[in-house]
């Protein structure tokens, strides 16, 4: 059979096969190499805004240059300039390290222009995503009726998750979600953004392991329906970015149930400990939740963007967002058939389901598990150094992949500030020296480091050297800042 443009005369916008190969290899040599070398490389790098736009600024060539070069200088000008949250010493923020096969299923998926609002789009990624979806709900332990979708994040898959909460509460005045002081910004940005009066975003204070106090939450519930508000949601940390910490969650469903209240559980970066047994553990009493965030580009190994929200029954979900206009009146196919875009923001959406089927199918789910359990055990692993170290304390222990300290010599005396001077120091160094990349953060005022642990290359080895490096900046810094 002839091609149909054989003889034709090629798109300006089209490249030859041999060049679209060669470029293809190009990419991944240049991605593969930098894998290979990342261990040696700094775990960040960043420029000023005036050598960036230095190298960068410049108006749109009005004709091409060779695709080769566009690359490289890609490759070479732009992408290294960020912080290398893949790099086995990136202890900052929360890290994310994409296996290979995440990484090409996002090549394939942009190959093959996957349209993944509708069915009729693209029923094989459409079905593909309804099977990844009943994984995460069998290892959540959710009833059959649960599903979901892919997000771009886990601030997506919040905001989400207040429309229907919203929608399932008969959308009333002075609507009112409840949250710990240690939610995400994320919850709050969402809440504002499904259009919650900020006096409405209610924050409860959290308990001395920055656990939601639920006397607190109850409290604040009745006084609140006393004075005319309408609790709609309430929202737990399945592992707080700040410290790790997990809610009461079963607690708090059923303080949920009781009240009629929507439960939310924001487990963002947390959920995927599900795996694990010590995980499993942590999160007992998130099935009972109405809806779950999780992101599978934080621990489960994939490439930016892989949020997921799972609600427990979808189709109060569906309820909040189905919208069937004219245009789209080809593509109702009924219940059998979900459009995905009956469930969420997006209705052009990328398939992202499939950089998670890819890596599972290629690695099995066992060494997911493993490769989970490893960052938890690293964390407690760094929590039992800090409490031997004389010259390190704990801030809050080990939780879900997360431990919080700081430099204080034992005994040491120092007063409050004097040790926010140190370890402001001792941060900067960490930055300076780019040795790792760690983030610090303030635990009720007191300024804290803080590892978090997600990446399945990070040794002991990296952790360790880490630790030494902190208390070798803590005693330069005292060293040279007067008491
Ligand atoms: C607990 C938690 N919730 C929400 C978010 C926001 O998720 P995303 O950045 O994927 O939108 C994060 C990000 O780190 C998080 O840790």
């Amino acid at each position: 059979m002839t091609s149909p443009t054989e003889g034709a005369a090629r798109s300006e916008l089209e490249l030859p096969r041999d060049e679209m190969l060669a470029l293809a290899q190009k990419a991944a040599e240049l991605i593969v190499h930098r894998l290979e070398h990342l261990a040696y490389e700094p775990a960040w790098r960043g420029g000023t805004r005036a050598e960036l736009e230095a190298l960068l600024r410049e108006p749109p060539p009005e004709e091409g240059r060779p695709a080769l070069e566009v690359i490289e200088r890609a490759a070479q000008e732009i992408l290294p300039f960020a912080c290398r949250v893949d790099h086995p010493r990136f202890f900052a923020f929360v890290p994310s390290s994409a296996t290979w096969p995440g990484v090409l299923a996002d090549f394939l998926c942009a190959g093959h222009n996957t349209f993944q609002g509708t069915w009729l789009g693209a029923s094989g990624p459409s079905q593909l995503e309804l099977v990844v979806l009943d994984w995460f709900r069998d290892w959540i332990g959710y009833p059959e009726t649960a599903s979901g979708l892919f997000t771009s994040g886990g601030s997506a898959a919040s905001l989400d998750a207040f429309v229907a909460a919203r929608e399932a509460a008969g959308a009333p005045e002075r609507a009112t979600v409840y949250m710990s002081d240690q939610s995400h910004s994320a919850l709050s940005r969402a809440a504002t953004i499904v259009g919650i009066r900020p006096e409405c975003v209610r924050k409860v204070r959290s308990d001395g392991y920055f656990r939601m106090d639920m006397g607190r939450l109850a409290e604040m519930v009745a006084a609140d329906r006393a004075a005319g508000f309408n609790p709609i949601a309430v929202c737990a940390n399945g592992g707080a970015t700040n410290t790790g910490a997990v809610d009461p969650l079963g607690a708090m469903a059923d303080f949920c149930e009781a009240q009629r209240i929507w439960f939310h559980v924001d487990a963002a970066y947390g959920g995927f400990a599900i795996l694990t047994e010590k995980g499993k553990k942590a999160l007992e009493g998130i099935e009972r939740a109405d809806s779950i965030a999780v992101d599978a580009h934080k621990w489960l190994f994939q490439p930016f963007e892989a949020g997921c929200l799972m609600v427990k029954d979808i189709r109060r979900l569906e309820a909040a967002f189905s919208v069937q206009p004219e245009y789209l009146q080809d593509t109702q196919f009924g219940r059998e058939h979900p459009n995905f875009s009956d469930r969420g923001l997006q209705l052009t959406r990328s398939f992202r389901a499939l950089k998670v089927w890819m890596s599972i199918q290629t690695f099995g789910l066992a060494a997911f598990r493993r490769s989970v359990a490893k960052g938890i055990q690293l964390a407690e692993e760094a929590e039992e150094y800090v409490r031997a170290s004389e010259w390190l304390q704990i801030a809050n222990p080990a939780s879900l992949g997360v431990v919080c300290f700081r430099f204080n010599p034992r005994d040491s005396g120092y007063s409050h500030e004097y040790l926010e001077q140190i370890n402001k120091k001792v941060q900067a160094r960490v930055i300076e020296t780019a040795v790792a990349m760690t983030s610090s953060t303030s635990l009720r005022g007191i300024y804290s480091l803080r590892f978090c642990i997600l990446n399945h290359h990070t040794t002991w080895q990296d952790v360790l050297g880490t630790l030494q490096a902190i208390e070798r900046f803590g005693l330069e810094a005292v060293a040279s800042t007067a008491k």
